[in-house]
This record gives structure tokens, sequence and C-alpha cells, in this order.
């Protein structure tokens, strides 16, 4: 038998306001292991593709500008996440919702998706890595020893969505958040390849309703149960 020696992976995928970033982010830190956003990667791209002048109709140039992305993810002393390409804090223009909806347009495109894969998969390491997204379990890590699949109705994410934007600062309304989400969702489920959907194994957890404390125990609960009291964690 060949014994799979590769870091363990709990992949947590959902759409848009399932909860899953902030989940991902304590069930890290709760095991001890590495965070991979790859949204934030998505929308690194959008922005780098932006700054490059490239649009949708150059898939080759953008698959090879994801190949070279430098990108860093770092938190502040007061924990607050930051995200550099090339050494430069970028993180307040990926926030905005223009950036996650051009994101999610070149998300379709199979060559971007292709060439974010080797970045997406670097973030796999000892001791472990939670990996945050679309496709995490579909995959990017398909022999994820957990794979968990989060969703809450669409009123519950549009809202959620809205005091997260508004806590940061940023502006958004209900309507306008509604209608953007609506079309997220459809484009990121409809797409041809690496659709949102979850994997055949995956525990589907639907967040509506119930607090994100409650959320993690319950992730941390399925890992510690398949992974055993993990290394790295406390
Ligand atoms: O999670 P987010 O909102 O930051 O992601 C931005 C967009 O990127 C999202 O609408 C779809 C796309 N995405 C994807 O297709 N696959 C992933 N693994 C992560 C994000």
């Amino acid at each position: 038998m060949i014994k799979n020696t590769s870091p363990p992976v709990v992949a947590i995928d959902g759409p848009s306001g399932s909860g899953k970033g902030t989940v991902s982010r304590r069930v890290a830190d709760a095991l001890g292991w590495h965070l991979l956003d790859s949204g934030a990667l998505y929308r690194v791209l959008a922005w780098a593709g932006d700054a490059a002048g490239l649009s949708s109709d150059q898939p080759q140039k953008l698959q090879s500008l994801a190949g070279s992305l430098q990108v860093e993810f770092s938190r502040t002393a007061a924990g607050d996440e930051r995200i550099l390409l090339d050494g430069r804090d970028i993180t307040q223009p990926l926030r905005a919702e223009e950036c996650g909806n051009r994101a999610s347009e070149l998300a379709a495109i199979p060559q971007v998706r292709e060439g974010l894969k080797i970045l997406q998969r670097s973030f796999r390491r000892a001791p472990g890595l939670v990996a945050d997204g679309r496709d995490m379990g579909t995959v990017i890590f398909p022999d994820a020893g957990l794979k968990i699949f989060l969703t809450a109705s669409a009123g519950e994410r549009v809202k959620r969505r809205y005091n997260q934007l508004k806590q940061k600062g940023l502006d958004a309304t209900l309507p306008g958040l509604f209608r953007d989400i609506a079309a997220r969702d459809e484009r990121d489920q409809s797409r041809a390849v690496s659709p949102l959907k979850p994997a055949p194994e995956a525990v589907v957890l639907d967040t509506t309703g119930t607090g994100i404390e409650q959320v993690v125990e319950k992730v941390l609960v399925l890992a510690r149960r398949r992974f055993g009291s993990t290394p790295g964690g406390s």
C-alpha cells in the first residue's frame, strides 16, 4: 500500500458569505496549521491583470501572470491580515466588491485556473493546511483528508457580506450586494471548469442561523477525529 506522506489538508469550500473565510482562519489557528485563502489569489490576479492592462480575452497572458505572482500573506501586530504583491500592500483594493466580481469573471477562464494551481498547492506545508475556496476539495487537493462544504441562505450571506464591508469602512448597499452575490453564485456554479459544488465525500454544513463558533467547533471535532490530536495544535 502506498502511504500518503504529504502534509494533511482540511478543504473548506462554499459560496461567498457562507462564513468559510472566518471558519477557515479560526480552524487553522486552533490546529496550528497553515492557511490558504485561495479567493485572495484570484483577487490578486484580477488586480494585477488590470494593472497590466490585460483583458479576459488574453488567457495565455493571464496564465503566465498567474504563474509569476509573488504573493505574501502576513498579519499586523493587531492580527489584521495583509496581502502583499511584490512587497506592495494591496489589501484594501482587493477587498472591494469590484475586485471580487472581476476575480469571479477571470475564475471562469480555464488557463487562469491552471495558472494558479502550482501557487495554491505550494501552500501545503507541515504540519498541515486549511484551504479555503471553491474547488479545494474537488480539484486542488482531491486527496484532502477532510472536506467541508459550507452553505447558508442567500439572504444570510448578503447580510454577512454587508456587515463585513461596513466594518472595513467600504461602501455597500443591500440590494446592490444581493444582485452581485446572485450573479457571482450563478457564474461560480455554472462555469464549465471547476464549478462550485461539494465533493461527493464532503461534509455539508448549513451555517444559516448558526454562530461561527459552533461551526468552528464542529469542524474541529471532525478534524480531530480524522487526524487524531493534530501536530502543531494546541
Ligand atoms: O472567496 P472570494 O470571494 O475572495 O473569491 C473571489 C472569486 O474568486 C469568487 O467569486 C470565485 C473565485 N474563486 C474560485 O473560482 N476558486 C477558488 N478556489 C477561490 C475563488
